[in-house]
């Protein structure tokens, strides 16, 4: 039915940054051809205006419709109006008829700090974007930076949306299929009820855990269920989770 890119942490303009993974994951995704690309931010190292354009110079080079939300690091030193200006809106919806999937893209960050927040307001407008996507019956994605269930093998547990208890109702009850974050580097998926919460790795920065490798994710949506599969910098393509019966 569709075939969703997940990409996440490109940190430019930290010392860890890799040029060439960034070039070798968009060529990849670009040969995929999936229906849409999702970027769930830490996109810049520091919220500079200059890292942004560079950034968005890599992201312009991908064939497939696009949505990128901020990270921590993109809300640095006033990160968050140069994003607004560089790359798009904070926060938004993306609808994609053809395919029958709607992605919802939430700004989690909250300027100069590492701690994520969703906020009342942008949570009431997640619900009525659910509910209509739902309406519509279209297989809903989330998009957002920070995790909201804790991800194993991170160490002590410190960035996990402030409000996340009422985010992960919220999504619950409004069926949400599929739920994308980043900003631990470390790729893992959760699924609760009839919702997959899935993190991606870093895909081009050398800030990894223990042994872990540079990363994007690939999300395989039939008719039948999911399958995730994470797709290292090493070309190897490994089966992160598959549930059967969570569509729509
Ligand atoms: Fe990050
Ligand atoms: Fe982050």
């Amino acid at each position: 039915m569709a075939l969703i890119a997940h990409i996440s942490d490109l940190h430019l303009g930290s010392l860890t940054f890799q040029e060439d993974l960034i070039k070798k994951a968009v060529n990849e995704i670009n040969m995929m051809g999936p229906d849409v690309t999702i970027v769930t931010g830490d996109i810049t190292e520091n919220g500079y205006y200059m890292e942004f354009e560079k950034a968005a110079r890599y992201l312009d080079e991908i064939d497939s419709p696009l949505l990128v939300v901020p990270g921590n690091h993109d809300a640095r030193h006033v990160g968050d109006e140069c994003f607004g200006e560089v790359i798009k809106n904070r926060f938004g919806a993306l609808d994609l008829k053809d395919c029958g999937i709607k992605v919802i893209g939430l700004d989690s960050t909250e300027p100069d700090l590492d701690y994520g927040k969703v906020g009342r307001a942008q949570h009431n407008w997640m619900v009525m974007e659910l509910l209509k996507a739902q309406e519509e019956n279209l297989f809903k994605i989330i998009a957002l930076h920070h995790h909201i269930i804790p991800v194993p093998r991170t160490g002590r547990e410190r960035n996990v949306l402030s409000d996340a208890g009422d985010i992960l109702q919220s999504m619950i009850d409004g069926n949400a299929n599929l739920v994308l974050s980043g900003h631990k580097h470390m790729p893992h998926v959760w699924m609760m009820e009839k919702t997959a919460f899935a993190t991606a790795g870093t895909v081009s920065s050398l800030k990894l855990r223990g042994r872990t490798f540079t990363s994007f994710n690939t999300i395989n949506v039939t008719e039948e269920g999911i399958e995730i599969v994470l797709r290292g910098a090493d070309g190897k393509k490994r089966c992160l989770a598959k549930y059967e019966n969570t569509c729509r």
